[in-house]
C-alpha cells in the first residue's frame, strides 16, 4: 500500500527543503519538522492493548502501545528524520543500516548495519528522504526482514514513481509512505523535480 501523506504543514515545509536556496541549517529543521508530522499519521493505527489503571480519582480502562517501534534510519540521510520521530515517540530504539548508493551502477552497497532486540514483535519503520530507483530501500527491507521484522513500514520524504513499483514489487507486505511522489527519475538517477542530494545538503557535503 502506498499513502502519501497530504498536508499544509508537510507541503510548506517540503517546498522549503526543495528550494535550491536553502541552507543546511534550514533544511536540516524542516526535514526534522516533516518527520514528526509524518510520524503522527503513520502511528494512527499502531496496535493497543488494554490495560486496568488507576488514576488519583478511579481505577479505569484504558489502551497502551502493544509493541516496541523500531526506527531504522538508512544512514546517512536517514539520520535526519530520527530527531523529530523520536520526539513524538521518546521510546523508539534505533536500528542503523548503512547503505550508499554508487553514483555510476546506482547499485545498493551495505557498509554497517546494527539492531535492537525484539526486532521481530515490534513495529520496524524503515526512514529515508528520498525513494529513487527503490534500491536502498529494498536492500534495507531485507536486512530487516533476515533479522526477523514482520511489521515493516517504509518511510520517505519524496518518492519517485520508480522506486514505488519497485518496492511494490519486491515487498508488497511493506506499507510506503511518502510526503510527495515525484514525477520521475532523470539519467543520473536523481529524483525530478526532487531536492537534489539529501545527505549532501543535509550534512553541507558535496
Ligand atoms: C540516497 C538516499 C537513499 C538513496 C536513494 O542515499 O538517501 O538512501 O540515495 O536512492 P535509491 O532509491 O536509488 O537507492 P546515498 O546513497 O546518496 O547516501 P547518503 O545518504 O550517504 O548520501
Ligand atoms: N538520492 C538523493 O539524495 N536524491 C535523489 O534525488 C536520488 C537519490
Amino acid at each position: 500500500m502506498l499513502k502519501v501523506l497530504e498536508h499544509p504543514l508537510i507541503t510548506h515545509k517540503l517546498t522549503q527543503m526543495r528550494k535550491k536556496e536553502t541552507k543546511t541549517k534550514d533544511f536540516r529543521e524542516n526535514l526534522d519538522e516533516i518527520g514528526g508530522l509524518m510520524a503522527y499519521e503513520i502511528t494512527r493505527n499502531l496496535p493497543v492493548r488494554e490495560v486496568e489503571i488507576e488514576t488519583p480519582v478511579t481505577a479505569m480502562k484504558t489502551y497502551e502501545l502493544e509493541k516496541d517501534i523500531i526506527l531504522v534510519p538508512i544512514l546517512r540521510a536517514g539520520l535526519g528524520m530520527v530527531g523529530g520521530i523520536s520526539n513524538l515517540i521518546p521510546t523508539v530504539k534505533v536500528a542503523h543500516v548503512g547503505l550508499y548508493r554508487d553514483e555510476t551502477t546506482l547499485q545498493p552497497h551495505v557498509y554497517f548495519e546494527k539492531y535492537p532486540v525484539g526486532i521481530e514483535n515490534a513495529v520496524v519503520m524503515i526512514v529515508d528522504p528520498m525513494l529513487a530507483t527503490g534500491g536502498s530501500a529494498n536492500a534495507a527491507i531485507d536486512m530487516v526482514k533476515k533479522q526477523g521484522a514482520k511489521d515493516i513500514r517504509l518511510v520517505c520524504l519524496v518518492g519517485a514513481p520508480e522506486g514505488v513499483e519497485a518496492v511494490e514489487k519486491a515487498h508488497p507486505d511493506v506499507d510506503i509512505y511518502l510526503a510527495a511522489l515525484d514525477e520521475k527519475l532523470n539519467d543520473q538517477g536523481y529524483i525530478v523535480p526532487g531536492l537534489g542530494d539529501a545527505g549532501d545538503r543535509i550534512f553541507g557535503t558535496k
